[in-house]
């Protein structure tokens, strides 16, 4: 058993996983030769991939040093990911030791990580949970502990969003927290995109087909009706590297890599600071 309570052997290694694809994309270790063959079918066709991952990794950097600055004391982190450091706790810690997160993944190996990377600070948590389910989520006793439904809380859905098709309803979904979340809170989301690789798309939603969940890419006019019901900061939804890049500015060549969509939108009723 491990800490979290589940079997161990629940990690599946016969079948390519996303976070653990997109951990070896980001040049982590926790991955097995199912994930990293697979990686390998999805670079073969868009080398962009691993430009576009650490894209979104920097954009969560960005993002999380931007909800600290705004007053924002809690955060639930939803499709964590392979602990990756800096991971969001670090990075809000940066700004304000008293932001609390809750991290929450569906996948086992995400588990076995989290107590020795996201823990141990007392001011976080981590629990098994699949986003599809909001009410499991937002009731359970780990975000009972972390979040107080009273004040602002940032809920983050970066770059897994892409894994629930038009079919589960991810609207529906994303209504279902927003109803949920007090004025003034904050959604931050990151989605896949295939605007910027519409010859190659069809084959890497292929190879993702193969895996534990498959991957549904999006317009950016797809992606922005998923805000729907919060007021979008500037610069609104944009590839990541365009959300308030705090280098110099990214040019056409690497935006062209970049299939990944951004942006922070904030729940009426509230003053911020954007
Ligand atoms: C591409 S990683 C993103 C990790 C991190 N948020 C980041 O942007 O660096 C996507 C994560 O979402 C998780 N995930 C996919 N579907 C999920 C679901 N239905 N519920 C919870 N987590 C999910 C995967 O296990 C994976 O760890």
């Amino acid at each position: 058993m491990t800490d979290q309570g589940f079997p161990a052997e629940e990690i599946d290694t016969s079948r390519p996983h996303p976070a653990r694809m997109y951990d070896y994309f980001l040049g982590g270790r926790d991955n097995y030769e199912v994930d990293r063959e697979a990686a390998h079918r999805v670079l073969e066709v868009v080398p962009d991939v691993v430009d576009g991952a650490r894209a979104n990794r920097e954009f969560l950097r960005r993002a999380v040093r931007y909800l600290a600055h705004s007053g924002i004391r809690q955060i639930i982190d939803i499709g964590t990911g392979i602990p990756t450091s800096p991971n969001t706790h670090e990075i809000a810690h940066e700004v304000s030791r008293d932001v609390r997160v809750a991290y929450i993944d569906n996948d086992p190996i995400v588990a076995r990580h989290a107590d020795a990377r996201l823990l141990g600070t007392g001011n976080t948590g981590f629990f098994l949970g699949d986003m599809r389910d909001p009410s499991s989520i937002l009731e359970h006793p780990t975000i009972d502990r972390l979040i107080d439904v009273k004040e602002p809380i940032a809920l983050l859905l970066v770059s897994v969003l892409h894994f629930v098709p038009d079919d589960e309803d991810p609207a529906g979904m994303i209504a279902a927290y927003r109803d949920a979340l007090p004025a003034g809170s904050l959604l931050v989301l990151s989605h896949a995109t295939a605007d910027f690789h519409q010859d190659v798309a069809a084959d890497v939603l292929e190879v993702y087909k193969k895996a534990t969940a498959s991957l549904t890419a999006r317009t950016h006019a797809e992606v922005l009706a998923l805000f729907d019901g919060f007021e979008l900061v500037e610069p609104g939804l944009v590839q990541v590297p365009l959300w308030r890049p705090d280098g110099p500015a990214p040019s056409e060549e690497y935006l062209r890599k970049v299939g990944v969509y951004g942006g922070i939108g904030r729940l009426a009723g509230a003053e911020g600071t954007a």
